[in-house]
């Protein structure tokens, strides 16, 4: 009765009966902001839905032009150049995907997909009938596309290459160099970016957005999730850039898929320049935070004796790795910190690692929590080295 793509695993694993046996008292997975304890402008947030023009519905398929015009101007302000006829509006960054594999994807096309990154992606393509055909992200201190197994990955039914800057979990951002090389393939981009403004380290190496390449067809993302810490608001947008003839025709039948939909709300569209406006003193918390928890975590690692778990390098986002001895699965890290030590981690295979074994934690956890939850942890692995494999 219901279709192959429909068909996903529902069998619960380890980790999720362990969670369901007990709520963990040191969340370290935390990636929803509302739930973070950062500071909103409430009353002005309200404020901004205030507008006599909700009454009226007279939509854009590209997103009402006032809110197209205040993303153009966010992004004039880090020097990113973006017409806002080239920008489409989306009720989140899972349907900005659907709308670009709908137009650049037949059934059983490639798309081809970082690895480690992004858990959703394997759901968003094969929703759509897409194949995600991995490429790997490599580390040798930093973090780097492979190249040569991503160029080894192009097939005659590629039709676009994923990226992640900064990614998750690694955060890593894309490189100048990498650009360059990608843009040789002559394939279109999609570059999610929804954690674009919370780096963490200076690099002159790092490519601001795809939206810098001179050459390939680009669909960067963005959205309010991340960028104003308000993933309820379900706002996203796609800010596209590239060769005349092939934007052209792209922005006429994003327009079309989009007309389909019409999914984002008249009165979201409205408020959107005006929260724009609005979001500094939120996304400063956010980023303080990060900064804060990364730093604490750095100083716990380097505290007395070497710690056997070390830290991954990382450039940005909401995340930090940390690899752990492979005395034992990944798997029995995570439900060791949870049923020792009531923490609980992502582990690595959640991403796609190639090996084991790390583990990830969101460094959006309030600060109390993170550093207890830490300390646990990290006393936990010292605990457990020495004693050999089991
Ligand atoms: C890489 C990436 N893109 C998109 C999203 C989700 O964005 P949205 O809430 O706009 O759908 C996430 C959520 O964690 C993410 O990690």
């Amino acid at each position: 009765m219901f279709s192959k793509r429909s068909a996903f695993e529902q069998r619960k694993n380890a980790l999720t009966l362990a969670l369901e046996a007990a709520a963990p008292r040191y969340d370290l997975t935390e990636s929803n902001p509302t739930r973070a304890g950062l500071p909103y402008p409430g009353p002005e947030l309200l404020a901004a839905f205030d507008n006599a023009a909700v009454r009226l519905y007279a939509p854009d398929p590209r997103g009402l032009l006032p809110a197209r015009q205040a993303i153009a101007l966010r992004m004039a302000a880090r020097q990113l150049q973006v017409d806002p006829a080239q920008v489409f509006l989306t009720s989140g960054t899972s349907e900005a995907y659907g709308y670009l594999f709908k137009l650049l994807c037949d059934p059983d096309d490639e798309v081809l997909v970082p690895q480690p990154s992004y858990p959703l992606f394997e759901h968003l393509c094969r929703l759509e009938n897409v194949r995600a055909v991995p490429y790997p992200l490599h580390y040798d201190g930093q973090w780097h596309i492979g190249l040569p197994e991503l160029r080894s990955a192009v097939s005659a039914r590629t039709r676009a290459i994923l990226l992640v800057s900064p990614n998750n979990p690694t955060g890593s951002y894309l490189k100048r160099s990498e650009l360059l090389a990608l843009e040789n393939l002559g394939l279109p981009l999609i570059s999610d970016e929804v954690f674009g403004e919370y780096p963490l380290r200076d690099d002159p190496e790092r490519c601001q957005s795809a939206l810098c390449s001179e050459r390939a067809l680009v669909f960067s993302l963005f959205g309010l999730s991340k960028q104003a810490a308000l993933p309820q608001w379900k706002v996203s947008w796609i800010c596209m850039r590239g060769p005349k003839a092939p934007t052209e025709q792209a922005a006429q039948r994003l327009e079309l898929i989009a007309d389909t939909y019409l999914s984002v709300a008249t009165p979201t569209q409205l408020a959107l320049p005006r929260l724009l406006s609005l979001l500094a003193p939120t996304q400063t918390a956010l980023h303080a935070r990060l900064r804060r928890n990364l730093g604490k975590l750095r100083g716990l690692l380097s505290n007395g004796s070497v710690s056997p778990a070390s830290l991954l390098h990382v450039e940005g986002g909401f995340y930090a790795t940390l690899r752990l001895p492979a005395t034992q699965s990944e798997e029995r890290w995570v439900l060791d910190f949870l049923e020792k030590d009531s923490v609980h981690v992502q582990p690595g295979y959640f991403f796609d690692f190639a090996d084991e074994a790390y583990v990830v934690l969101s460094l959006l956890t309030p600060e109390a929590t993170f550093d207890e939850g830490v300390k646990r942890l990290l006393q936990r692995v010292q605990a457990n080295v020495g004693r050999g494999p089991r």
